[in-house]
This record gives structure tokens, C-alpha cells and sequence, in this order.
């Protein structure tokens, strides 16, 4: 059975101005130790998809299972099985990153000992072993993301969802990133979900891509699939195929209107 499962979830803001529809009526699967990618252009619905699918907000349409719960019936066993990482990072700026990632592992159950441990191991695989006894706050951007990641990995949750992981990463942490994705794949079967505007990045890691354009499913296929199918080629990239999916590419050159 799918680890992920998604039918017509939808979710609508209501505001001071109106509604917004941020998310229409979203099918979507994922399989154990896939990768998927969650792709579309800004405002097009990724977070407010991963805030459902994480239980951080309460879907106004469909449903969803996670890990074998349903969303609606049991969201504690789904925030148990599942990591998240948010677009924008939540960590205290105030206390050392040991600290944080003890205390978020003791927030899991981990024994002290265990926790301690893990913050150490994650540490090391994410290449900030040298950083753990100073504040949060004193970290860089790429760092402080990097922590980030490692909050959502304290647990060895059995689905991770990154918002963005790898904006503001040098390439080398970029790089570090990809690994450790397919590592928790090969290692522990982990299902990730990984939303990014990096299309070489999407391209290279996800089995799997779902585009998603005004709160609805636009294409889903493998990198490769999707190409083929709207670019006419295998070997174009997948930014070429997005573009044609989105509709938002240059327009072609015997369609610009010529004056005579
Ligand atoms: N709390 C909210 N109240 C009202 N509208 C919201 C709220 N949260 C999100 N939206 C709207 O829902 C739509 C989808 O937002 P969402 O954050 O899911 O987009 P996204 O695909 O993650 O975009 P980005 O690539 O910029 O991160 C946007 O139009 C956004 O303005
Ligand atoms: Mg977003």
C-alpha cells in the first residue's frame, strides 16, 4: 500500500478580502522510499499541501492518509511517523544547537542519552559537528537550514517533507543534502516529499515529479516521462518541460505577432 495517499485535498483561506482557494482538489501517491518531487511555481499551493499532509493545517476538502493514518482520524499518528521541515525555519535563535536538537528529540520520547547521540550523528551527517555548542542564532543561513533538517530527522520518521531544503545551500551542502536524502531512502526505506524550484535538483534526486499549478495537479510522471511528453525529447531539461506544463514559457517564435 502507498505510504501517501491524496484525494481531492483542498484547502480555502478565508480572509478579510474574500477566499482564496490556495489548494483545489489534490490526488496524489507516494510509495515507500520514493522520492517525490513537489514542483510548481510560487503561490501555487506546495506549502499549504505539506502543512495538511503534516496535520499543521486542517483540510477544508478530501483526505489523505500518511503512514498508514488517516489525516482527519488520527493526526498524532501521523505527526509520529512524519518529519517536516518548513520553508522558513523554526529554531530558538536563543539556546545552543545541541540544545535544540536534544530537546526536539526528547519532544520525540528519545531517552537522554539517545537524543544526545542522535544530535551528534546528525550533526556529523549533515556537516555541522563543529557547530553544536554554539547559539542558534550565531549559525548562517545555509547552516541554520541544515539544523533545520536535522530537526526533522531527529525522530527516523518514516515520511519526510522538506519545504525548500536546499534554497540558500552552497553547493556543497546542496550536494551533502542529495546524499543524506538518498541515503534515509536506501538505509531506512524513507518516503521523502521535497517541494523545490531547483529543476536540475528535482531532476536529479525525485523518482517522481508532481506539478502543481493553481491549487490542482497540472502533470505528475517520472523527470523523464514528463520531458518526453511535453518537450518531444528525453534529453531536454525538466525546466523546458515546466515551463510548457505551466504555460509560462517564452511564447514560441512563429507565434509573436509580427507588425507589418
Ligand atoms: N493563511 C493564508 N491565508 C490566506 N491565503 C493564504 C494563506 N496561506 C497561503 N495562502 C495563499 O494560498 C496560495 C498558495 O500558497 P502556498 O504557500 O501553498 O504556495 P507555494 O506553492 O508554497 O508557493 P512558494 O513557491 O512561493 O512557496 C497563495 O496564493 C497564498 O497567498
Ligand atoms: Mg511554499
Amino acid at each position: 500500500m502507498a505510504v501517501i495517499t491524496a484525494s481531492g485535498l483542498a484547502r480555502t483561506f478565508t480572509t478579510k478580502r474574500g477566499t482564496v482557494e490556495a489548494v483545489r482538489g489534490i490526488d496524489l501517491t507516494a510509495e515507500r522510499g520514493e522520492i517525490l518531487g513537489l514542483l510548481g511555481p510560487n503561490g501555487a499551493g506546495k506549502t499549504t499541501t505539506l502543512r495538511m499532509l503534516t496535520t499543521l493545517l486542517a483540510p477544508t476538502g478530501g483526505s489523505a492518509t500518511v503512514a498508514g493514518c488517516d489525516l482527519a482520524r488520527d493526526p498524532a499518528g501521523v505527526r509520529r511517523s512524519t518529519g517536516y521541515v518548513a520553508q522558513s525555519g523554526g529554531v530558538d535563535p536563543n539556546v545552543s544547537v545541541r540544545e535544540e536538537l536534544v530537546t526536539q528529540g526528547r519532544l520525540y520520547r528519545l531517552p537522554k542519552a539517545e537524543a544526545a547521540a542522535r544530535a551528534e550523528e546528525l550533526a556529523d551527517a549533515l556537516g555541522f559537528d563543529g557547530l553544536l555548542d554554539r547559539k542558534c542564532a550565531a549559525m548562517s543561513g545555509g547552516q541554520r537550514r541544515r539544523l533545520d533538517i536535522a530537526m526533522g530527522l531527529v525522530h527516523r520518521p518514516a515520511v519526510l517533507f522538506l519545504d525548500e531544503p536546499t534554497t540558500g545551500l552552497d553547493p556543497g551542502s546542496r550536494a551533502g543534502l542529495w546524499e543524506l536524502v538518498r541515503r534515509l531512502r536506501t538505509d531506512f526505506g524513507t518516503t521523502v516529499v521535497l517541494t523545490t524550484h531547483y529543476l536540475d535538483e528535482a531532476d536529479a534526486l525525485a523518482d517522481r515529479v508532481v506539478v502543481v499549478d493553481q491549487g490542482v495537479v497540472a502533470a505528475e510522471g517520472t523527470p523523464r516521462a514528463l520531458k518526453t511528453e511535453y518537450t518531444g525529447s528525453p534529453d531536454a531539461s525538466l525546466q523546458d518541460a515546466f515551463l510548457a506544463i505551466t504555460g509560462r514559457g517564452p511564447a514560441p517564435a512563429d507565434t509573436i505577432p509580427v507588425a507589418v
